[in-house]
């Protein structure tokens, strides 16, 4: 085994394990709330089965690395202080997170943080989480709260949008292609893409502007980038201007009309043959041993368009806006679709 491979074989073990623990403890923490019914939960997949599938989301990312379609992740030894500070205001939020579980309160920051400016659907606290996706705060544990969720799993699946990312490059020259990331919030698949890609161009747009201030400090290392406060919905770009558009967990957070207006926003602004590259949560039927989960997630917490999302017949939405489907794939809990602008 090369020293890269035992690096990070041992470290994504540690990792997942860590955030393993993690997702456990939330569990006893929260209690009831947000455990299933036993009827219900009988229906899940085993954690065996879970973990086994995520194993090969760890292979799989391993294999694209050895094949040199990515490189190895650049924090795979994060600093373990700075890890356990993150796991303390973690549980700590947790106990407000809890809170409003069990009052039901999504509409605290639609009070608490309003502004005119923005879509009413987005004016909730999503996940339950404090201050929705509108406070410094919010955007300090967000990152932390979804491998939390995903047992650590997530940069692994947004990796793996690296993949149909390189292969739409073809053989242009980097200098001269440019990719916007819709809805990039604290910049993490920004910081994948500069990783791979330093001279690429690269703009990330999203609603919160404390996601936004996070993700410009997470990109401080990079240059030929720039990062916008806008809307999906009326993209502030010219017509044909990305050779490709990737967009991570967004659609599963909008409601129906709002994902058909975001898909021909994209279609608006790529060049032709320009690629969207889509990542968001599986859909019912894509991996029928996760159906129960999926379905039980929005009772667990706040997730308003989340059971509309899983019905959505997103095939036929892409095409109506005169995409063509190249691949559809799945990467443990998460639909990697690329179209391409005919
Ligand atoms: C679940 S997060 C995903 C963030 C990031 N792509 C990732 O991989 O973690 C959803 C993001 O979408 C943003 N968002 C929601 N509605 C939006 C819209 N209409 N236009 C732009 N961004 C939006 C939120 O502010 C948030 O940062």
């Amino acid at each position: 085994m090369t020293f890269g491979k035992f690096s990070y074989t041992i470290s994504q073990r540690l990792r997942c394990g860590w955030f393993l623990t993690n997702h456990a403890a939330t569990m006893r923490i929260s209690g009831p709330m947000r455990r299933p019914a036993r009827q219900t939960a009988n229906a899940f997949p085993s954690a065996r089965e879970i973990s086994s599938d995520l194993s090969n989301l760890f292979s799989r990312d391993w294999a694209n690395i050895e094949a040199g379609l990515y490189v190895a992740p650049e924090q795979q030894w994060p600093n373990p202080i700075r890890v356990l500070k993150k796991a303390r205001a973690y549980f700590r939020d947790l106990q407000k997170v809890n809170q409003r579980v069990a009052t039901g309160n999504s509409r605290e920051v639609a009070h608490s943080i309003y502004n005119a400016s923005l879509p009413a659907y987005y004016l909730q606290n999503f996940h339950f989480q404090t201050d929705g996706y509108l406070s410094e705060a919010s955007a300090e544990l967000y990152d932390y709260q979804v491998e939390v969720l995903f047992s650590g799993g997530a940069e692994a699946m947004r990796r793996q949008a690296l993949v149909p990312l390189r292969a739409a490059f073809c053989d242009n020259n980097i200098r001269d292609v440019n990719v916007l990331d819709l809805a990039c919030g604290t910049g993490q698949f920004m910081a994948n893409i500069k990783q791979n890609y330093p001279r690429l161009a690269v703009s990330g747009i999203d609603l919160s502007a404390p996601y936004l201030r996070l993700a410009k400090q997470n990109l401080e290392n990079w240059s030929r980038f720039d990062l916008v406060h806008g809307n999906g919905e009326n993209l502030p770009f010219s017509n044909e201007s990305f050779d490709a558009v990737t967009c991570i967990y967004l659609f599963h957070e909008l409601p129906r009309p709002v994902r058909r207006n975001v898909t021909n926003e994209v279609y608006r602004v790529l060049k032709p043959k320009g690629r969207f590259i889509f990542v968001d949560s599986l859909q019912l039927g894509d991996y029928p041993p996760f159906d129960p989960l999926l379905a039980h997630f929005p009772v667990a917490t706040h997730e308003p368009f989340y059971t509309d999302f899983l019905n959505d017949d997103l095939e036929h939405l892409f095409c109506s806006a005169d995409f063509k489907i190249q691949s559809l794939e799945r990467a443990f809990f998460s639909r990697i679709m690329t179209l391409i602008k005919q």
